[in-house]
């Protein structure tokens, strides 16, 4: 027995088109799916990672909560988008000690908002590899009043907010308890939502880059919407491969193809601009996120990156019962989970 048993927490990834919970049990080798739920949220709710309409939200995760008989009040969740900074910067070494009180005067120059509006946080990633008297630092500011509004939602549904995490390094620890790597290999985890799409490039386990790019699935439902004049609803299940009567199929392909070009492309220049500047080659692509989904999109990605590119499998290492959870449905949703998987493999104090 246990005298200090571990809190329990569930990981709570709030999207722009929908939350999806996951809660997660540690086995002795691995982890066990104990509970997991997806809910939609209606247009408009969240824009660019903002939320911009509290109630629907509220409403979703209160029922989500009731539906699934969730009784562990601790969450995990993650915030992303324009309102949150994350930089890898180089100081002289030093202890974690001795940074912290030195943090806000040392990042200041690298965070365009008022020091008074944002909290900090910072790893120190390791020795330089060009100077051995130097460290890497990864430096994360939010800014404080996004984060309010995330946690002051998940309070009102009647949860405890209890670890605050980065989407980008929700994937990450999602990636870790699945895979393992080969040393220096260069490995872009890519998640590809609705509006936003975390780009996080990772070596021997730790990030090296990262970068939210504004542009995901509702780019394609958008443009499709406008060309065939439907509905954002119509358009976005047109899209993943529901047939509306009187559409042609090969044209709406080609548009399909086509906005999925400009995703990949703003992908591309994201990687470009990470390889240009570290003089290194991308070794392997894992994509994750429902847009991920679309039509060719990963074909594309591989073609124009010239790396191979494989969807990522969340629950790759964890158990669940088929009894439970139907594997169809696991299978369906399981590259729509990669965020919230990452976040319930936290714990809370680590
Ligand atoms: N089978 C499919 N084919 C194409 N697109 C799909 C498919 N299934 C889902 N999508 C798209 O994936 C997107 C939702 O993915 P996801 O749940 O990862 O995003 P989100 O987390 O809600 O958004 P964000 O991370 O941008 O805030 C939507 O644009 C949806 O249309
Ligand atoms: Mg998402």
């Amino acid at each position: 027995m246990e005298l200090f048993p571990p809190k329990k927490i569930i990981g709570l990834d709030v999207g722009t088109s929908s939350i999806k919970l996951v809660e997660l049990e540690e086995t002795k080798e691995t982890y066990k799916l104990k509970n997991f739920g997806l809910a939609k949220l209606p247009k408009e709710t969240i824009v660019n990672g903002v939320i911009i309409n509290a109630d629907p939200l509220i409403q979703a995760i209160k029922t989500l909560i009731s539906n699934l008989k969730i009784t562990t009040k601790n969450v995990a969740l993650s915030v992303s988008g324009h309102p949150v900074i994350v930089k890898k910067i180089t100081l002289p070494l030093m202890s974690e000690s001795e940074l912290e009180p030195m943090i806000e005067a040392e990042s200041e120059q690298y965070i365009p908002f008022d020091l008074d509006e944002v909290n900090i946080d910072f790893q120190i990633l390791g020795v330089n590899e060009e100077s051995e008297e130097q460290m890497d630092v990864m430096l994360v500011a939010a800014k404080k009043q996004m984060v309010t509004e995330y946690t002051d939602v998940l309070s009102v549904a009647g949860l405890k907010p209890s670890i605050v995490d980065i989407d980008v390094f929700a994937l990450e620890n999602m990636f870790n308890i699945n895979y393992t790597t080969e040393e220096n290999e260069i490995i872009a985890l890519i998640d590809i939502g609705a509006s936003i799409t975390n780009i996080n490039i990772i070596k021997n386990d730790t990030s090296i880059f990262n970068r939210d790019v504004f542009l995901g699935g509702n780019h394609i439902t958008e443009e499709l919407q406008k060309e065939l004049s439907l509905s954002f609803e119509e358009a976005d299940i047109l899209k993943s491969g529901e047939s509306i009567e009187g559409i042609n199929q090969d044209a709406l392909d080609e548009m399909i193809s086509k906005s999925a070009t400009s995703i990949a492309r703003e992908i591309q220049r994201t990687l470009d601009f990470f390889t240009g500047s570290n003089y290194s080659e991308i070794n392997h692509i894992y994509l994750s996120g429902g847009a991920s989904k679309t039509k060719g999109l990963k074909e594309i990605i591989e073609e124009s990156v010239n790396a191979p590119v494989e969807f990522t499998d969340p629950f790759k290492t964890i158990k669940y019962d088929k009894n439970t959870f139907d594997p169809e449905y696991i299978k369906e949703i399981s590259l729509l989970s990669a965020v919230a998987t990452g976040l319930a493999s936290r714990k809370i104090g680590d």
